[in-house]
């Protein structure tokens, strides 16, 4: 649960230093409008996935998990002209949802939206050269099917950024039954014992709760 304090600094950060903007407002206004659930990644770390892709000088992008392709956008927009942005959603009311935001923001050309399960669109992804950067946002407990996924789709110097890594802390609990932080788990041990990747994980506090995401940079 998102104390009102984290909520109200995130406000302040976004006021401060994210500028409102018509495409990615309306994104949100049509998403909400629509009745999709409101676990897009917040304006603040929307930027900052929009800054590590600059800093990745990122030209090929892989996102797991659309929902209205608020993520999308600010990926989408640290691409150069002939960049490419492939978004995997297993939900097609989702993904009309995602194909209008994405096209109010001029990025339809970018993007290319695939619907269905990621597991099943995924091994479809031809090696059309390597991803430089992959967001891992759709249903936790296949995060480690994912990042097998992502870490084959990627070459040395590719960022994977894996999101809701912490859940209110319940990831230290080693007992849960609950099939996603059993796969926040078994990706963690993945993680640790893969060879060729610096990794490290962030808790986050904000708008969303208590949360964090996976950072691991592809060195081999
Ligand atoms: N990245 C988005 C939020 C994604 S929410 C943003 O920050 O704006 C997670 C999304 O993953 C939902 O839309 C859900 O339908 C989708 N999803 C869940 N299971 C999936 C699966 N097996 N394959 C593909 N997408 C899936
Ligand atoms: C949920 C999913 C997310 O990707 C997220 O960032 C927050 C919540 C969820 O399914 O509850
Ligand atoms: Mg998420």
């Amino acid at each position: 649960m998102a104390e009102p304090l984290w909520t109200a600094v995130d406000q302040y950060i976004t006021e401060m230093l994210v500028p409102s903007d018509a495409a990615l407002d309306a994104a949100l206004e049509a998403s909400a409008h629509s009745g999709l659930p409101a676990i897009q990644v917040t304006p603040n770390q929307g930027k900052l996935l929009y800054l590590l892709a600059r800093l990745q000088g990122a030209r090929r992008i892989l996102e797991i998990g659309t929902l209205g392709g608020y993520s999308t956008i600010w990926l989408a927009r640290a691409l150069p002209d002939d960049g490419r942005l492939i978004t995997l959603e297993v939900d097609p009311r989702h993904a009309d949802i995602a194909r209008a935001n994405i096209s109010r923001a001029g990025l339809d050309a970018m993007v290319d939206l695939r619907v269905g399960r990621a597991l099943d669109t995924l091994p479809r992804i031809a090696a059309g050269g390597a991803f430089d950067l992959t967001f891992i946002d759709a249903d936790k407990q296949s995060i480690p099917e994912y990042f097998r996924f992502a870490r084959k789709l990627s070459s040395r110097g590719s960022l994977i950024i894996v999101d809701n890594v912490v859940r209110d802390g319940r990831v230290i609990d080693a007992g849960s039954h609950d099939p996603d932080i059993q796969g926040i788990r078994r990706f963690n041990q993945l993680l640790a014992a893969e060879p060729g990747v610096c990794a490290t994980a962030i808790q986050t506090v904000g708008a969303k709760g208590h949360d964090g995401f996976a950072i691991v940079l592809v060195t081999v």
